[in-house]
């Protein structure tokens, strides 16, 4: 048959793209992206104290088996899975994250996190967002200028 090279590239072609696919869903924890209006969703609550308090006991029933009271990814339950709980104490992965895709995540879930929209209210998981955002150091503030050492040590910052 004159198309029987054609048929192999093909075969050969869905044989990759299967083995990709397998190997993916083994090994697939890296990639989760939020859709992009997911992102742009803005948090509609402010930061209080209240509202913190009450994502915590939130927090603690629904989601520190996995992630750990402190947030860390070794809650309890964590050792059971092949994907590690997210670790909220990484500054540089909750950097860049918007709010509406951790909001986006809670709510919509991905294997063995269970999806939450329907578990808990759109406030309760707005309220996780600002919390899980607790656990990470705050990003460092404008950088200070730092004293060169060949300078004389008594030089003033210019501004
Ligand atoms: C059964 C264990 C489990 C529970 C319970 C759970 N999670 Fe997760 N969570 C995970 C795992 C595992 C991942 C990583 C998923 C991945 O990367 O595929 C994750 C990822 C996340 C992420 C995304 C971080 C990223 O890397 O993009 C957020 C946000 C999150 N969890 C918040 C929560 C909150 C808030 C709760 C409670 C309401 C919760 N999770 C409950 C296991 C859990």
């Amino acid at each position: 048959m004159k198309n029987h090279p054609a048929n192999l590239r093909i075969a050969i072609l869905l044989a990759l793209a299967l083995a990709l696919a397998t190997w993916a869903a083994a090994h697939g924890k890296k990639d989760w992206p939020a859709p992009e209006d997911a992102k742009k969703l803005k948090n509609p609550l402010a930061v209080t104290d209240a509202s913190l308090a009450a994502a915590k006991a939130v927090f603690l029933d629904n989601c520190a088996q996995c992630h750990g009271e402190g947030g860390k990814g070794d809650g309890s339950e964590a050792p059971m899975y092949d994907v590690k709980p997210a670790d909220f104490t990484d500054a540089h992965m909750m950097g860049e994250m918007t709010d509406g895709e951790l909001f986006w995540k809670i709510s919509e879930g991905r294997r063995p996190m269970p999806e939450f929209k329907k578990r808990l209210t759109e406030e309760q998981r707005w309220q996780l967002v600002n919390y899980v955002r607790t656990f990470a150091p705050k990003p460092a503030p404008a950088p200070k200028p730092t004293p060169a050492p060949s300078k004389k040590k008594s030089a003033p910052p210019k501004q």
